[in-house]
């Protein structure tokens, strides 16, 4: 079982020796390995059961070293990498060969992230190559916002499981790209596309395709709990029911059990919800319930990347009761 600490010696002794760590980000929790050691990397793929074809993000802490393994930083990268990293957004960018393509999934970019979170940045700090590093989650389910929430489910597969506390933001970062003539953000997530906005101008989101996916987490099914989700329109109620949970925004609803309730943020505030997301879903997953009935967010901030991720968890496609009146 692995053992869950706030050692960073002794993380990066399992890092050196080829093992993958689980890392606290202030998004969600990581996967880590030393992206430059194939075998290593390979790892990640085998212990998250993932498929070779979904690319993992690659991360360092400084810009100097991101242009040790990128081949050019566009203008508005630069920009955004000056202004928002450390932080919740991931630039995918052409890569020079010393990564390996296992890590990019043979495509000829790569994606990169400066997270901001103090354990993580001191031990990317100490390290003479960057961390692969995908959430710890096995493939497919809700990403982790604690240590605990990786032990639960990939405990007996990893050495060590650096424990940074909750993860501040709670989603997944936004990623952006700028092959095209506008660059084109294909996952959303921590960072409010509005902010990236003000500063490099428009931008396209890309985020709806579900054949031949440029990124899987744009997968249409993905970030599912076990139980079936549904979706609520605010404002709608879900149907009565003995064994049915419920994921608010602000207020419970009247007729279904306060223990199978969960509320967001009582006062209204996305950044509090996002930050609950993930874990909320979680307890309800295991609850004895039949079906989990999630409330569809204000659709601004992250309120958007909310309900991407509340579409993409439920089921059958994604569409909420009382879609259509
Ligand atoms: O917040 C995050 O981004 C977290 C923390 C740990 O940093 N990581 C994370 O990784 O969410 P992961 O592997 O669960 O999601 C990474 C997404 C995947 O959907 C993958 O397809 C996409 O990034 N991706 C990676 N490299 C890519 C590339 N070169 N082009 C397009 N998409 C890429
Ligand atoms: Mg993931």
């Amino acid at each position: 079982m692995a053992q869950i600490g706030t050692d960073i010696h002794l993380a990066k002794t399992y890092l050196e020796a080829g093992n993958v760590v689980g890392i606290p980000t202030e998004t969600v929790y990581g996967l880590a390995a030393n992206a430059l050691n194939p075998d290593a990397v390979l790892t990640i793929f085998k212990v998250k059961n993932r498929p070779s074809f979904d690319p993992l993000i690659v991360h360092t802490d400084s810009i100097l070293k991101v242009e040790q393994f990128v081949s050019a930083i566009p203008d508005a990268a630069r920009i955004l990498a000056e202004t928002c990293w450390p932080g919740p957004l991931t630039l995918l960018l052409p890569k020079r060969d010393l990564i390996p393509d296992l890590v990019t999934s043979g495509l000829s970019t790569v994606a990169v992230r400066i997270p901001n979170h103090p354990l993580t940045l001191a031990l990317l700090r100490s390290l003479p190559y960057p961390l692969a590093a995908p959430s710890a989650n096995p493939f497919g389910y809700i990403s982790p916002t604690t240590a605990q929430h990786v032990a639960d489910q990939l405990g007996d597969q990893i050495p060590y499981i650096l424990d940074g506390g909750p993860a501040l933001v709670g989603l997944e970062s936004t990623i952006i790209g700028f092959e095209n003539p506008i660059p084109t953000i294909y996952r959303l997530g921590g960072m409010d596309p509005a902010q990236i906005e003000r500063l490099i101008g428009p931008v396209d989101i890309r985020t709806h395709s579900t054949s031949n996916p440029q990124a899987p987490g744009m997968l249409s099914s993905h970030y599912a709990p076990r139980k079936p989700l549904r979706l609520l329109r605010p404002g709608f109620s879900p149907p009565p029911g003995e064994r049915t949970g419920t994921l608010a925004f602000r207020q419970s609803f009247g007729g279904i059990t306060e223990h199978h309730q969960r509320v967001l943020s009582p006062t209204g505030d996305l950044a509090e919800a996002a930050k609950n997301l993930f874990a909320y879903l979680r307890a309800l997953d295991t609850l004895d319930v039949n079906v989990i009935y999630a409330e569809l967010l204000p659709s601004e901030g992250l309120g958007q990347a909310m309900n991407d991720r509340l579409r993409r968890a439920s089921v059958p496609d994604g569409s909420a009761i009382n879609d259509s009146q």
